[in-house]
């Protein structure tokens, strides 16, 4: 069900994208857009805009974008129906009947079943946990220290005894096509089995409160530790994070705590520490990152304490950096991971951690690699610290660092200030990586930079619609735009139905084109001729494949010759007015 997308097309247009962004964010207009610090990630240049034109908001930064729409989930936490009842209550529109939209229901409804059937397998599986077949299991969360409460705070379940999964939610109307697709069956249709056996099973829910996968523990030492649902058409492990669902509860939160186990989540959790989540036994991805910075201002890294969690703690520190996110990381002492700890320590122990910056975190690591009663690993020591402290901006922090680490080396300011001007720019440098729009779109997809343009300029009213065709694009996001833009959609609408990371950095790309300039409009008409071109040259395929069949007398014949010259003449003149290729 949704609703009239000619109701929503007016909300979108009622709703003034730069007066709704402005009670959240102070915006400065610039030029055809409004600029400002962008609310979802931490900044100190502006790289938020809000084009007023379009009725679109893009981050260049952290690549946040969509219709106003889209603006108040995010700001809000609110999922896609709560803010377009926001919205409506807001400019006093009245709610329209929810509609039946077929083509929209197929396109939605595998993912929807898939959530369906997940939550009513979450519920069987926890249901299951306090029945006798479930005291394995229950016994094994108990063993662990965990209380009824927080077993009930994050639905763990078990997958236990005589519950077949497969065969209770068919019983509820899953087909086993849908199951299979959901994994909580695998195999063949004729004979699939549960995927989950002989497990505890945390539910993996998002913010909206959609259950997207589990993560099934093994009793004991049985392997694997942790069996992970694979990616489905509705969940994607590098888009989200474990216990996204309690994130969005908690208001005001200062920092989410990101750990590596589903066990460290629930433990911070029943100790009271509020903002644990979890990436899902992969590396943290930009996606994550971003997400994760949605619900605080500061990330926190509390990895395990052994090599591996310090090894990740130093790549996820640059991940989180490179989408600029304030960033934090906890070092816990003993190679313990934080659910150890905090049963062993108590929670004031781990409050009391003290959350160190990156570049300390870095340097901290690399005092270990190095034997300082040495003059080798002194220098050594020194040559290391000095590439990291190239990243440092603040003069006072820099300062600190170089006292330091001249009492711990015996060399003078100084000097260790040379040696950062020595070092080269490498690619052990840590520097945040900027992630401007042009330098990663250009890296991202060479090939699209005049495509943008030819949809930023067919977006702008400056194109007539019918010279271009979808299939003149080869990327799907841009094909889904030009198809948007011919039938005459807003990119805002096209957004809030195709809530995609590459679908927003496409529009995004589209956005940044600068109209006025001269050289976009070569490069559009550039592509313009070559779609047309090729268009033509289809065309003089098919006249000379179909002339064939035709006898010489064949009035039709002499038509489709005088065709073909007129196309050989048109593809000469295209080839004349071409510019240097792009
Ligand atoms: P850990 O091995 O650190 O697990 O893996 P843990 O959380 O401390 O587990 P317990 O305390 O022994 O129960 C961290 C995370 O890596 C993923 C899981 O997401 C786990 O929570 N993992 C680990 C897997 O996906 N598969 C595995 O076999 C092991
Ligand atoms: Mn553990």
């Amino acid at each position: 069900m949704r609703y009239p997308s000619a109701w929503l097309d007016e909300l979108r247009m009622r709703a003034d994208i730069v007066q709704i962004v402005s009670s959240y964010v102070p915006l400065k207009k610039s030029g055809r857009r409004y600029t400002g610090l962008c609310p979802f990630h931490n900044e100190k240049t502006p790289s938020f805009s809000v084009d007023a034109q379009k009725q679109l908001y893009y981050c260049f930064g952290c690549k946040a974008g969509g219709s106003v729409i889209q603006f108040v989930m995010d700001i809000e936490h609110l999922d896609f129906q709560e803010a377009v009842r926001f919205l409506a209550e807001q400019l006093r529109m009245p709610l329209p009947e929810l509609q039946n939209d077929p083509g929209y229901e197929k396109r939605r409804s595998l993912k929807e079943r898939i959530y369906l059937a997940n939550q009513a397998a979450a519920k069987l599986y926890h249901q299951n946990l306090w029945e006798p077949q479930g005291g394995e299991v229950l016994a094994y969360l108990k063993g662990r220290g965990l209380t009824d409460a927080v077993i009930r705070r994050f639905g763990i379940g078990a997958a236990t005894g005589s519950l077949r999964i497969g065969d209770a939610l068919e019983k509820e109307g899953f087909t086993q096509e849908e199951l299979l697709a959901a994994g909580l069956t695998h195999g063949h249709e004729q004979k699939a089995q549960d995927m989950f056996f002989q497990r505890a099973v945390f539910p993996i829910i998002d913010a909206y409160g959609n259950v997207l996968g589990f993560g099934g523990r093994a009793m004991g030492d049985a392997k694997p530790k942790y069996l992970n649902t694979a990616d489905t058409p509705a969940f994607n492990k590098r888009y989200h994070v474990f216990a996204a669902n309690l994130l969005r509860k908690e208001k005001g939160l200062k920092r989410v705590v990101l750990v590596e186990g589903y066990m460290d989540v629930v433990a911070l959790s029943q100790f009271g520490v509020a903002g644990a989540a979890a990436t899902l036994g992969t590396a943290l991805t930009q996606e994550q990152a971003r997400l994760l910075s949605r619900f605080a201002p500061e990330i926190h890294l509390c990895y395990d304490g052994d090599a591996a969690g310090q090894n990740a703690t130093l790549r996820g520190l640059e991940v989180l950096e490179s989408q600029r996110v304030r960033t934090r990381a906890l070092d816990i002492p003993g190679g313990l991971d934080p659910d150890e700890f905090i049963r062993q320590n108590g929670a004031d122990a781990f409050l009391a951690l003290k959350p160190i910056s990156p570049v300390s975190y870095r340097i901290r690591r690399e005092k270990e690699k190095y034997d300082l009663g040495t003059e080798d690993g002194r220098t050594e020591y020194a040559k290391a610290c000095a590439i990291i402290l190239k990243a440092v901006r603040e003069p006072v922090e820099l300062e600190n660092h170089l006292k330091q680490l001249s009492v711990d080396t015996g060399y003078t300011r100084e000097v260790l200030l040379k040696q950062m001007g020595a070092t080269k720019e490498t690619r052990n440098t840590y520097m945040p990586r900027r992630t401007g729009f042009r330098r990663n779109a250009k890296a991202e997809k060479p090939a699209d930079m005049s495509s943008s343009t030819v949809l930023a300029l067919l977006s702008a009213g400056k194109l007539p619609k019918d010279v271009i065709t979808p299939e003149d694009f080869e990327d799907p996001d841009l094909k889904l735009i030009a198809e948007a833009l011919i039938r005459g959609q807003t990119l805002g609408a096209l957004l809030d139905e195709n809530a995609t990371d590459s679908l927003r950095q496409a529009v995004g790309a589209i956005l940044s084109v600068e109209i006025d300039d001269e050289q976009a409009m070569n490069m559009a008409q550039e592509c313009f001729a070559q779609a047309k071109r090729v268009k033509l040259e289809k065309e003089l395929e098919e006249i000379e494949r179909r002339v064939q069949n035709y006898s010489n007398e064949d009035s039709l014949k002499q038509a489709q010759l005088q065709r073909s010259l007129e196309i050989m003449q048109q593809l000469k003149a295209l080839k004349l007015s071409r510019k240097s290729p792009l």
